[in-house]
């Protein structure tokens, strides 16, 4: 069976396993990890920037970039359905003491404009100081959108010129340079800080980086320890990083296409699935879609229990544990939801299903 619930749920290949066991390794709070420290070093270079910090989760690494670009009392702008606001558990305002402003879009993407109406007037004492913009790419809430490189770097220049710093949650970043065509590091050099998730679709068992200017580093690896992120003989598991920037990044591609193959072949069955939005390894129901333009049209967010399921908590799939309470009828359809592909009439007395977004994975085990 393959399990295309999330693109967290991969096993290590035997080859990964092998580099795990062959690995190099010593005290990384220390910075005497060989093998961390060439993980560190590679990602830099593959995100646009000086340093790296490798970290064992991108939900860290985003908190620790958020802390690392404000003060207490700032405020952090980002999509509404962002992991960062959305799946962090109010993080930024637990660690970093940040008012959290969500705005609306249709599909987790924002534009300058967005950028500019956001920014509370600078010098108002009345106001948190609008400081950091946080965007993702590719965007999990969007159901895996990409974010054009042009359009990326028009909302990242707007940001600059209302004066504020900008993070970019990558978790996913290698599938958004892959399906863009464009190399990672063209996104993450736009950005302050820049996290990147191992333990997505690369197939590490665990592990992130966050990358950021020398500058900043030596601050952020004072967070990281703060957060309890700094580890001992770490390099065991950034093995497993190397082995997936080695092996595993030009398959990316594969899994997009599976999941464009899977999309069509559940349309195809009479399911809603929103096969024009497929952009990366998600696929996505069209009621889903209908939900996030009607977050879009009341400029808020749904309250989750009002609104089809994120990818996310595709993960849990028992529909009696996470299975929205809201009729999906009751969600409308904007005249701007993306089309399903073929959603063929289904025969008398078979209830349709809508099914909850896939993050879909190689459909061949990695070798
Ligand atoms: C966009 C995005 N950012 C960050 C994270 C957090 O990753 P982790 O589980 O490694 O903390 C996720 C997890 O799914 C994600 O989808």
């Amino acid at each position: 069976m393959v399990d295309l619930r999330s693109d967290t749920l991969t096993q290590p290949t035997s080859g990964m396993r092998r580099a795990m066991a062959e690995a190099v390794v010593g005290d990384e709070q220390k910075r005497e990890d060989p093998t961390v420290i060439a993980l560190e070093e590679r990602a830099a270079a593959l995100l646009g920037h000086d340093a790296a910090i490798y970290l064992p989760t991108a939900t860290m690494g985003n908190q620790i970039a958020l802390r690392l670009l404000s003060e207490p009392g700032d405020e952090v702008v980002a999509e509404g359905s962002s992991h960062v606001f959305r799946y962090e558990l109010g993080g930024p305002a637990v660690h970093g003491g940040l008012a959290m402003k969500p705005l609306a879009s249709e599909d987790g993407l924002l534009t300058p404009e967005d950028v500019r109406a956001a920014v509370n007037p600078p010098g108002d004492l009345h106001m948190a100081p609008t400081r950091i913009l946080s965007l993702e790419n590719t965007h999990n809430g969007g159901g895996g959108r990409v974010w054009p490189l042009g359009r990326f770097s028009d909302v990242v220049a707007e940001a600059r010129a209302q004066g504020l710093r900008v993070h970019l949650d990558g978790a996913r970043l290698l599938n958004a340079a892959v399906a863009a065509g464009v190399s990672a590091a063209d996104y993450g050099r736009e950005a302050d800080t820049v996290t990147l998730c191992l333990s997505k679709g690369l197939g590490c068992p665990l592990g992130a980086v966050i990358a950021t200017s020398s500058e900043l580093a030596p601050k952020a690896r004072r967070f990281k320890h703060l957060f309890g992120g700094a580890m001992r003989q770490a390099g065991v598991v950034a093995a497993t990083g190397l082995y997936a920037l080695d092996h595993h990044v030009e398959r990316l591609a594969e899994d997009h296409a599976n999941a464009r193959r899977l999309g069509e072949g559940l349309a195809e069955a009479g399911l809603p699935v929103a096969c024009d939005a497929i952009e990366s390894n998600f696929v996505s129901s069209t009621s889903r879609a209908s939900a996030s333009r009607r977050t879009t049209q009341s400029r808020a967010c749904a309250p989750r229990a009002s609104c089809s399921r994120s990818p996310q908590s595709a993960a849990s799939f028992a529909p009696s544990r996470t299975w929205t309470s809201a009729p999906r009828t009751s969600i409308a359809p904007s005249p701007r939801s993306p089309e399903p592909c073929r959603a063929a009439p289904l025969p008398s007395g078979r209830r349709r299903m809508s099914p909850p977004p896939i993050r879909a994975t190689s459909l061949r085990p990695r070798s």
